[in-house]
């Protein structure tokens, strides 16, 4: 018997960095994403007689997983059942493309459906933000929102909602990441004199962004995306040791945006823990743009994705 779980990634226009518990892994800041689709990890559970973990081929360490098993397993009543996880992801692993959302999420569902035991998607959330806390949106399609201090995620918009919004991600570097999110984010808290203000400034930066996106207003929401990731990075720069996720690509794409902006292109950048820049855009100009980033910053790689569906979930007998 099978389990599987697919999900896309959690891509933040306004970001979680830093926990409110991280005992519970609540979130510190109130997020705003949306799951992509295209993207997607694929997720396969067998019984076994321990726990194992196979990302993309390679065998994981399990300190990176036995915690979260072991709740997934507590939460779904099979905790004398050893797991196998077989996992792949069609982008680039752990180098700030989201997916530990994606992966996570999938797990969750995949071992929920190898159980065979029927849970919520509002269940399936909370149990994906024990492996990581932007899983917890994967679980949904479309724009989500993850409130600081919640437990899971609730959809804001359907996939549907914004037929015209793109997503083009700009690839700087192909392996993985240094330092994971949570101890770059717990860096950041111990450390940063800003942490506070990102934090005290979050939720007014989260309600203008949700009334923005509720209108498709993109002259609205641009702005406040920007402002969201450069607030989240400020903390990083000042944090001891300081968090340095960028490279000299990330900064020309950055700056590559400004000038295009400029010329008229409705392009709007957000980073993550990592040295990519994601960019949304309409649809209408998600080639040009393509086309005009890779004429400025050579050597980058391109991809473009759509909202996305949420986590979906079968048992193969
Ligand atoms: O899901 P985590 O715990 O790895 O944290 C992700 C944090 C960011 O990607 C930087 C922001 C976000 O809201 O997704």
């Amino acid at each position: 018997m099978k389990g599987h779980g697919v999900a896309g990634p959690s891509l933040a226009l306004v970001k979680y960095w830093g926990k409110r518990s991280a005992e519970d892994n609540t979130p510190a800041t109130g997020s705003l994403a949306v799951t992509l689709g295209t993207l997607e990890s694929r997720t396969e559970v067998t019984w076994d007689d321990r726990d194992s973990v196979v990302v993309n081929g390679s065998p994981q360490p399990l300190e990176r997983f036995a915690g979260f098993l072991g709740s997934l397993k507590a939460g779904l009543g099979v905790v004398d059942r050893g797991i196998a996880v077989t996992s792949v992801n069609n982008f680039p692993t752990a180098a700030g493309l989201a997916s530990s959302s994606s992966g996570f999420a999938a797990l969750a569902g995949a071992v929920a459906a190898l159980a065979g035991v029927p849970v919520a998607p509002e269940r399936l959330s909370a149990l994906a933000r024990l492996g990581s806390g932007s899983a917890t949106r994967s679980v949904f399609g479309g724009f989500t929102v993850f409130d600081a201090g919640a437990t899971q995620a609730v959809p804001e918009q359907d996939e549907g909602f914004w037929p015209g919004f793109r997503v083009v991600l700009a690839i700087v570097r192909e392996e993985a990441k240094a330092t994971s999110s949570r101890v770059a984010m717990e860096t950041s808290r111990r450390t940063s004199p800003y942490y506070g203000p990102w934090v005290d400034t979050s939720p007014a930066l989260l309600s203008s962004a949700r009334e923005a996106l509720a209108h498709r207003d993109w002259a609205r929401l641009g702005p406040l995306v920007r402002q969201s990731y450069l607030r989240m990075f400020a903390t990083m720069f000042t944090a001891e040791p300081p968090l340095l996720y960028w490279k000299p690509e990330s900064l020309a794409l950055i700056q590559a945006l400004e000038a295009l902006r400029a010329e008229g292109f409705t392009a709007w950048e957000t980073m993550d823990a990592g040295p990519q820049v994601k960019i949304f855009c309409p649809e209408d100009q998600a080639g040009a743009l393509v086309a005009e980033l890779s004429r400025r910053v050579p050597e980058v790689r391109f991809l473009t994705a759509a909202p996305g569906p949420g986590l979906r979930t079968w048992r193969e007998p």
